[in-house]
């Protein structure tokens, strides 16, 4: 595989047609911004840093990408050639291929781009720019070709006279650059156009006429070329790209009930025979395991869970789930959690910064926070980790095998030993022995007659 010298993204535009007060490159698709996408991409098919050229609202796409990628300063947007233009200290010292990508359409694929590489290196050709045959070509830069079916020049939507705007075959914002010609021919470039701007397209033109050899290399999947111009693109994307990410998963033996209302991350990992039902949203680098289920509206960020275990109904953020658990509904697992095999986890369970041991159950309405959980513990019903004291966080310890009854609050730090018991309704505030009962609650007391000496009620009234 022949890699490219270097990518250059444009990135510097505003994105006016969002109506966002963010660049257009970092709102999300799929759970990640778009210059993301467009970085993954580049890094796959070049050699060196990728370049992304900047400009509005530099810093934010900056503190975004770090030192992943090299910048370029675009101060004054006065066109896509011109934001080439500004990468132009860094191309000077690159020999080879450069490939030009707008920053705007993350369904392009690696592969398309290192076969539009491949074309142009193939063919010994000097630029090449990449197109695609679209039902609607509307608001696309059009490939006017001469009667031998060679490139002639790239037309703007707003410059097109009738007769090209009939023309479906689109200019889909990536092209391969021998990088010194490049260079000098974007010295040759005027504004002279609707838009009174520097067009990278015509730059293909100016090389042309120069004598150098310029192709075209079609994309097959049109749905590639799909730009983010408008938040209603955005969806159009955001869709496209999921249904791709789902039909990667169902093709590797991933049941999706209903992949038209399943929200998988690209970096999601699923087993075989896992089943998801609609409404399940994950995300980040969550991985699944094999023979899961995944009930209704689940969201999952960052979180690895083992095979056979079902979850229903429930929020799961940066946690660990063993095998053949069983979670929810109505659960909330925050960062931390770190469930083991064949635990149960039932509804209106809260579980922060925990763990809790193979075959525990937690199975209603509890709060489990900072508690270190044994194996084989049954926690009842509406038990409280009291672990924090207005000033510091405490850990409360509940060795194997005990039995905490419902309604017990344990107030940390403290520690329950193994095999102990304590009765409902117990606030416990001290070490509980092994194999014994605590009890820690008042005695009850009743007043016999008290309700008719105070002439409240009547007997048999
Ligand atoms: C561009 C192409 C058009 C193509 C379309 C595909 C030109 C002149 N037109 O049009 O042929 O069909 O993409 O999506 O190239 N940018 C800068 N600096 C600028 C202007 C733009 O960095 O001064 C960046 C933008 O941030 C964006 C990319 O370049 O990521 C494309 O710019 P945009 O304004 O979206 O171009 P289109 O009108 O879509
Ligand atoms: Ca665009």
């Amino acid at each position: 595989m022949n890699k490219c010298a270097v990518v250059v993204i444009l990135a510097a535009g505003e994105g006016t047609r969002m109506k966002s007060s963010k660049p257009k490159v970092m709102h999300e698709v799929c759970g990640y911004p778009i210059i993301e996408h467009m970085v993954r991409t580049a890094v796959e098919i070049s050699e060196s840093l990728p370049v992304v050229v900047v400009g509005h609202q530099a810093e934010q796409i900056e503190q975004y990408l770090g030192q992943r990628v090299r910048y370029a300063y675009q101060s004054q947007r006065l066109g896509t050639g011109h934001a080439v233009m500004v990468a132009h200290s860094i191309l000077e010292k690159i020999d080879g291929y450069a490939v030009v990508v707008a920053g705007d359409i993350p369904l392009i694929r690696s592969s398309t781009l290192q076969k539009m590489v491949e074309y142009a290196n193939e063919g010994g050709y000097d630029a090449v720019a990449l197109s695609a045959i679209l039902d609607d070509p509307t608001g696309y830069g059009r490939i006017i070709r001469n009667e031998a079916g060679d490139l002639e020049r790239i037309v703007e939507h707003k410059d097109a006279t009738e007769e090209q705007r009939r023309i479906n075959e689109v200019n889909v914002s990536a092209y391969c650059f021998n990088i010194q010609l490049l260079l000098s021919s974007l010295n040759q470039l005027d504004n002279n156009n609707k838009q009174g701007e520097y067009y990278l397209t015509d730059v293909l033109h100016i090389m042309k006429e120069a004598g150098n050899k310029v192709g075209v290399f079609v994309a097959q999947d049109s749905d590639e070329v799909l730009g983010i111009n408008t938040r209603v693109q955005l969806a159009e994307v955001e869709q496209k790209m999921r249904q791709r990410i789902n039909r990667y998963h169902m093709e590797n033996g991933v049941t999706l009930i209903d992949p038209n209302n399943t929200y998988i991350g690209p970096d999601v990992v699923i087993g075989s025979d896992t089943v998801v039902y609609p409404g399940n949203v994950l995300e980040g680098r969550t991985i699944i395991g094999e023979g899961c289920t995944l009930y209704p509206n689940n969201r999952i960020v960052n979180s690895v869970i083992g095979n056979q275990t079902q979850v229903q109904a429930s929020v799961i953020l940066e946690s660990r789930i063993g095998d053949e658990t069983t979670i929810g509904p109505y659960a909330y697992l925050r960062p931390g959690s770190n469930i083991g095999n064949r635990v149960r986890i039932g509804d209106f369970v809260e579980i922060k910064n925990s763990s809790i041991g193979d075959r525990s159950k937690v199975s209603h309405l509890s709060y489990v926070g900072d508690g270190t959980i044994g194996r084989d513990v049954n926690v009842g019903c509406g038990v409280v980790c009291v672990n924090y004291d207005g000033v510091k966080k405490h850990r409360a310890v509940v060795e194997d095998k005990a039995f905490i009854g419902c309604n017990v609050n344990l107030i940390a730090p403290v520690v329950v030993k193994e095999g102990a018991y304590i009765a409902a309704g117990s606030t416990i505030t001290d070490e509980v022995p092994e194999y014994s009962l605590a009890i820690a609650r008042a005695r009850q007391v009743n007043k016999e007659g008290w309700v008719e000496k105070r002439q409240l009620k009547k007997k048999g009234e």
